[in-house]
């Protein structure tokens, strides 16, 4: 009885053993399978393909900087290249969190966008302010002195380690007017129009290899700004200003606009001559403010179908020569902006990785079609 119980007591375990080394075996393929998919790989001849970075995820050890090591080709600073971040005092240039991003896309072979020069946001006051009276505007030559400064200081920093610049980031109202003083930008009113125009110069004095780009969101949605930044860089050009590029942010949604929208957005661009660029990718699955509503596998299907025939569309146009990196704004859901914005709180899951870090839908969308079908 004795050697029986214990032989049934084997057999079980033995079966128990195997359906566990099956379930090992499956989960191992699986990951397995996950870590030979990269976005990286699979974008490599069309475009470099990039994710916006807070500087703690390219630590040593921390997981999101294995995930982006393994994945993406490029990384832009979600914020730590701002003005506010490089230059927070007049004349006294912080580069360290910059650095180490820059220094971890050398160290793993990516290419770096550098993100921004000249904004209305994220800006000290004090480039906009006399020195001897703080209650009065800079004049437009101090303003041009300091923007020349800053630009060349931080272009010289980096010169020939960034591939591409956004020089002046949100020229543009939704209307298709140059953005001034009730817009919030006081670029336009201190210094007059030409301020683009300089800010392209100086910043092609100091580092010429560098795609220099003029960057909006919305241009595939409204048509008047779509037109309007055309005019722009036409204009731009004719005048020999070294504009190169022209960035398109894609803050869109599951619900919209359109991929022919966005391909007659792209299209009308590159017939100027430029680069165009996707440098701040996102797929809300909210239509604007609406309350917050569970993630559920619909919601999920939908953007990865959203991202797959997108990056199609990508992949078209690259290989016209007409577009040539793909920038996601952030790395996983987590840390998304859009948790904060436009209903501070509203949980959101606009990116290709879920807040364990997992591969979403959209990501096998996108690196394997059948996820798609
Ligand atoms: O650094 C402070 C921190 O000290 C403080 O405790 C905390 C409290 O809220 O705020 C922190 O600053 C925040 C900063 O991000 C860094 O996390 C600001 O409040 C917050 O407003 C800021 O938001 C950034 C936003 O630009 C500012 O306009 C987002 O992270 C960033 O993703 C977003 O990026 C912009 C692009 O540069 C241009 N295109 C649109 C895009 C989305 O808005």
């Amino acid at each position: 009885m004795k050697a029986k119980g214990v032989r049934i007591i084997g057999d079980k375990a033995r079966a128990l053993c195997a359906a566990a080394a099956a379930v090992t075996a499956l989960v191992a393929a699986a990951s397995a399978q996950e870590g030979s998919m990269s976005l990286r790989d699979s974008l490599a001849g069309y475009f470099a393909v990039g994710a916006a970075v807070q500087p703690g995820f390219v630590d040593a050890g921390d997981a999101h900087s294995r995930l982006l090591a393994r994945q993406f080709g490029a990384v832009v600073a979600e914020n730590a290249m701002k003005p506010e971040s490089l230059q927070p005092v007049e004349g006294t240039f912080r580069f360290g969190s910059a650095d180490k991003i820059v220094r971890f896309a050398e160290r793993n072979g990516m290419s770096v966008r550098g993100h921004v020069l000249v904004w209305h946001q994220q800006t000290p006051l004090w480039f906009f302010c006399d020195p001897d009276d703080p209650a009065k505007p800079a004049s437009r030559e101090l303003l041009l002195a300091r923007m020349r400064i800053h630009i060349q200081t931080v272009l010289g920093h980096y010169r020939g380690r960034v591939r591409a610049w956004d020089v002046v980031n949100e020229p543009l109202t939704d209307g298709g007017s140059l953005r001034g003083a009730a817009e919030g930008s006081k670029w336009l009113e201190i210094i007059g129009p030409d301020y683009l125009d300089k800010a392209f110069e100086y910043a092609h004095e100091a580092d010429p290899d560098a795609l220099l780009v003029v960057n909006d969101y919305n241009l595939e949605r409204s048509a008047a700004k779509r037109d309007a930044m055309y005019e722009l860089v036409k204009g731009m050009r004719s005048r020999g200003v070294p504009v190169g590029g022209i960035g398109m942010q894609m803050h869109i949604s599951i619900y919209g606009p359109s991929a022919d929208e966005i391909r007659e957005a792209i299209e009308k661009f590159a017939s100027l001559g430029v680069k165009v660029q996707i440098t701040e990718m996102d797929v809300s699955i909210y239509r604007g403010t609406e309350a917050e509503v569970p993630l559920t596998d619909d919601l999920l299907d939908l953007q990865a179908r959203r991202y797959g025939e997108l990056f199609d569309l990508f992949k078209e146009e690259a290989g016209k020569g007409a577009l040539d990196m793909v920038m996601l704004w952030g790395l996983s859901d987590e840390a998304s902006w859009l948790n904060a914005f436009p209903v501070p709180g509203r949980s959101d899951a606009p990116l290709l990785f879920d807040r364990e870090l997992k591969p979403k839908p959209a990501f096998w969308a996108i690196v394997d079609h059948r996820a798609a079908d």
